[in-house]
């Protein structure tokens, strides 16, 4: 008899610096039963997030961290295979923060509760975690919400090539802007120009980044869609014309920096004497609000008007080592582990 097991990823030290994956450790343990109130979930693909780094330091951000010895806490889509509640039934693909493991347990009364997702899905299940999910929100709404792009003005987005990044890029061209991304590679940046139709991109390690850059704004920055922070939200902030917006939406060269804190720009006077709006803005405030953009992002999508990539790591073991992918770039678009079957020895 097969003796089904939880693999599962628990949190045993604070990150330092760059994340380790060493600090995650793999545990086996029976798969748990549902109680009362509870259902059963077995998870099929888990986002990695930089935000995952966030939530593993000692400082408390917009969510509490991860206590040590805990599951690590991460978005997952899953689908329900017993439970003992009629929220959630049988067969049913839920989207939440399912942790790293195999299998989850859900009730009504989680801190987060899980969202049921619609029994025909017009697009594949991964876009739940990318496109259609928490990453393409993020673009959406802080492109159009934060940024407000006018037609022609120019928009300058890092991490550009990313989960988030691409898709804010796409619908700023969809919007009339002139779009530059950022990105770590040569390739990274021919795909954004050639695919995504991104009117230039510069490539974040090439020596004279800086002039590229400037280069490829003629008319100086309007709206900075800042992934980076660091000397690249430096560098962007020194072209930002007289009442621009900067929409923070993270500054990942940072997330290491648990011990001094994140630094921001050296440049900040520039948001005085050029009148710039700065906005910081997490998604999960705009929850309610993502049934119409996500209806809206699926029709562009349909349409080829927004195309979503996806790096897509085989196996739940893999899923420490795949999180360093978001820290040295090798990523394109989002960044999923699809979660496979348990391979340890369980037969009896
Ligand atoms: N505010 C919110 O609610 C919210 C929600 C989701 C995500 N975010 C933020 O959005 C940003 C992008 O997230 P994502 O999920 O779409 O990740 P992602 O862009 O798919 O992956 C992260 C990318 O960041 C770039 N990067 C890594 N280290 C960097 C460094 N030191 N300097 C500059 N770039 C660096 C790398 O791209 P290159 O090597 O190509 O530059 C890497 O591929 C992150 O800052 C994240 O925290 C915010």
């Amino acid at each position: 008899m097969i003796t089904p097991l939880n693999r599962r990823f628990l949190l045993r030290e604070r990150p330092a610096g760059d994340f380790d994956p060493k600090i995650l450790e793999r545990v086996v343990e029976p798969v748990p039963r549902p109680g009362p109130g509870q259902a059963l979930v077995r998870n099929l693909y888990l986002s990695l997030d930089p935000t995952n780094r966030v939530w593993m330091g000692e400082r408390a951000s917009y969510l509490p961290p991860v206590p040590l010895g805990g599951v690590m806490r991460g978005v997952a889509v899953g689908r329900v295979i017993a439970s003992n509640t009629p929220r959630y039934r049988v067969a049913t693909n839920v989207l939440g923060m399912l942790g790293w493991q195999d299998y989850a347990l859900v009730s009504d009364r989680d801190e987060f509760p899980v969202q049921t997702l619609p029994r025909f899905l017009p697009a594949p299940l991964t876009a739940t975690l990318g496109a259609l999910g928490v990453t393409g929100m993020t673009a959406y709404f802080g492109l159009l919400e934060v940024g407000q792009p006018g037609r022609g003005e120019t928009v300058v987005i890092s991490a550009a090539a990313g989960a988030v990044g691409s898709i804010a890029g796409q619908i700023a061209k969809l919007r009339g802007a002139r779009v530059v991304g950022i990105a770590g590679t040569r390739e990274k940046c021919d795909w954004l120009t050639r695919e995504l139709g991104f009117d230039a991109a510069v490539c974040r390690r090439d020596a004279d980044w800086r002039a590229q850059l400037q280069a490829a704004c003629p008319k100086g920055v309007d709206v900075d869609f800042e992934n980076a922070g660091g000397e690249i939200m430096e560098a962007v902030l020194d072209l930002m014309n007289r009442h621009g917006r900067v929409v923070l939406c993270g500054m990942i060269s940072q997330y290491g920096n648990d011990d001094r804190g994140m630094a921001g720009p050296r440049n900040f006077a520039n948001l005085l004497t050029r009148r710039i709006r700065l906005q910081g803005f997490i998604i999960l405030d705009y929850i309610p609000r993502f049934p119409l953009a996500q209806l809206r992002m699926l029709w562009w999508m349909k349409r080829g008007r927004v195309r979503d990539r996806y790096t897509v790591v085989r196996g739940l073991d893999q899923a420490p080592r795949a999180l360093v992918q978001l820290f040295n770039g090798e990523n394109f678009g989002k960044l999923i582990v699809e979660i496979d079957e348990p391979n340890a020895p369980t037969a009896r």
